[in-house]
Order: structure tokens, then sequence, then C-alpha cells
């Protein structure tokens, strides 16, 4: 059944547009670096309209430096400029920094979070205004704009900006709207999976290396093998059972090591890692939120 969630996505994955606003991003690490390469890139809003905000100066000076961005260590001065606010701190950091910024909140302003477990009724409640808030959760990928990002929207969240959300997102890779109490399991699977696929790729370099190949070699054709295969899937739009028959040739190597691998529940086990890690994430999720 197709849910009404996923049509949304479909019919707005082609507004892809320039929104030319401006934006604090509120600390810009790994993702909101890698976020604020991507509106740059993906020319969402010129970069002079984008306002780096953190805690180390240096770090801030070089970025600007870079991107042709602005930057402070105000956060308070940044919002308050700021249509846009991305909220790129830890989880921990957060309800600090919310307490910070709040005074500078205001109910025209769209707040995007992309902090793990923290809940749109935690921010709301904290922040005490009509927030239009966009809860978020991307994956690592994004980095290197290939990420899997998962979009949920708080009730005051107008359909622009449901557009405006889905393109920063897109600027780093695919994006899919959903509601907020499934992404504990978008956690589960593209939230961690990069951790889960590292070890595929980790244990075929091994696996490599014990047959005589050398490690560079090794690593060199696992990493392409995973890249590839996933690039295959996705151009083809077959189902990965289908495209595994269509490389298993009767009697040959494919086959047994398919054996192999079923008779020590790969499929289980991936299958139980990503139910696991969703229950860690909402357990994770009840106590950031204090609910
Ligand atoms: N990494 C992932 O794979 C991933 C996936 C999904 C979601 N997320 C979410 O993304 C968020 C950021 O993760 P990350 O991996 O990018 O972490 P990160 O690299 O540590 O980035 C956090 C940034 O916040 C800055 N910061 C700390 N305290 C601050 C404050 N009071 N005001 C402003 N900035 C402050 C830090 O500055 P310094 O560098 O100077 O300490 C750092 O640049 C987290 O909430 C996480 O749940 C991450």
């Amino acid at each position: 059944m197709q849910s009404r969630e996923q049509e949304s996505t479909e019919q707005m994955a082609e507004h892809h547009h320039f929104i030319d606003r401006s934006i604090a991003i509120v600390g810009a690490g790994n993702m909101g670096t890698a976020l604020m390469k991507g509106i740059i890139n993906a020319k969402l809003t010129p970069s002079a309209k984008i306002t780096a905000c953190g805690i180390r100066l240096d770090k801030l000076q070089k970025l600007s430096d870079q991107w042709g961005t602005k930057h402070t260590l105000n956060l308070l001065e940044a919002v308050g400029a700021s249509e846009i606010v991305l909220l790129c701190v830890k989880p921990q950091t957060l309800p600090k920094v919310l307490t910070e910024i709040k005074s500078a909140l205001r109910e025209d302003q769209l707040l995007i979070s992309i902090a793990a477990g923290v809940r749109i009724s935690f921010i709301q409640a904290t922040v005490g205004k009509k927030l239009a808030i966009v809860r978020s959760m991307p994956n690592i990928a994004s980095t290197v704009d290939e990420g899997a990002t998962a979009v949920s929207f708080g009730e005051f969240v107008s359909e622009e900006q449901q557009r405006i959300a889905i393109s920063i997102f897109e600027a780093v890779g695919e994006v899919v709207v959903v509601a907020e109490e499934q992404l504990d399991a978008v956690t589960g699977l593209s939230g961690s999976g990069p951790a889960y696929i590292y070890m595929v790729i980790e244990a075929l370099i091994d696996g490599g290396v014990k047959m005589g190949l050398s490690r560079e070699i090794a690593t060199k054709l696992a990493i392409q093998t995973v890249l590839g295969s996933a690039k295959l899937v996705k151009s083809s739009k077959l189902h990965p059972a289908i495209l595994r028959d269509q490389v298993t040739t009767p009697g040959g190597t494919a086959i047994n090591a398919i054996h192999e691998l079923e008779s020590h529940g790969l499929r289980s086990m991936l299958i139980n890692a990503v139910a696991t890690a969703t229950r860690r994430s909402e357990e994770l999720s009840r106590v950031i939120s204090k609910t």
C-alpha cells in the first residue's frame, strides 16, 4: 500500500528550486558543514546569505574563507537575522542551544533539526512558540552528496516550507517523508546503516586477503563491489533478489557462497540489526526528549 507520505515525497521531489533564503547553520560540524556545502553547490541560496554559527572562531573563519559564507559566535544574532535555522548540534547540546536562541526565534521562521532522538514536541515545548519545525534523520553519506534522509513535519510547517526542507536535503542525496514515529526505524536502517556496510566492506577485504590478494587490491575491489551493486539496484529498479539470481550460475561460485551466507543467517542478522537499532533509538529518544 502506498502511503500519503510516499505520494507527497514523489510530488515534492519535482520542486527542486532556488529558495533564496537567509540560513543560520547552528553547529557547523560534520553534518552542518555537509549541508552548508550542499546548499551552496546546489545553488539553493547565495553563500553570502548563509551564516555558520559555532563555538570556535578559527574553524568558522576557515569555512567563510573557503565558501564565502558569514560566521559568528553570536547564535542569537544569527538566528534573529535568518529565515531558516538549521540545528546541527549534538542532541545533548540542543536543549542548551534552544534555550539560548529562543528569544530570537519567530513564528515565520523555518526550524530544521537534524538532532537524533529530539522530538518536535520537545523543541516546541522548550521554545514555547508555534514554530514551523522539521525534524530529520540524515546519514553520514550526506558528506559525499549520497545521503539518505527522512524528514517529518510539525503541525505549523506550510507546504512551501516542506518543499524548502526537502530541497535542502535533496542537495546532499535522497529524501523521503515519514511520520515522526517512523524516524526510529529510519535511524535503525539508514541512520546507522553505514556502520553495517562498513563491516561488510571490511569483511570482504579480509576475505580477499585470506585468499591471497594484497590488502590494497582487496580494498579497491571490495569498495567498488559495494558501490557498483548499490548503483545497479538503484538504476535498474529491479528487486535485489532478481539481480542476485542474474549473477548466480547453476553449480557456480556465487550460489555456493550464498548457501554459506544463508546457513549463517546473514539476512536474519541484518533484519535483527535494524530492529535492535530501532528499539535503541526509541529508548534514547525517550531519554533525550524526557517524555
Ligand atoms: N554524523 C552522523 O552520521 C549523523 C547522522 C544523523 C544525524 N546526525 C545528527 O547531526 C548532529 C550533528 O552531528 P555531527 O556528527 O555533525 O556532530 P559534530 O561534528 O560534533 O558537529 C556539532 C557541531 O556543533 C558545534 N557546537 C558545539 N556546541 C555548540 C554550541 N553551544 N553552539 C553552536 N555550536 C556548537 C561543534 O563545534 P566544535 O566542532 O567546535 O566542537 C560542532 O561543530 C547531531 O545532532 C546528530 O544526532 C548525525
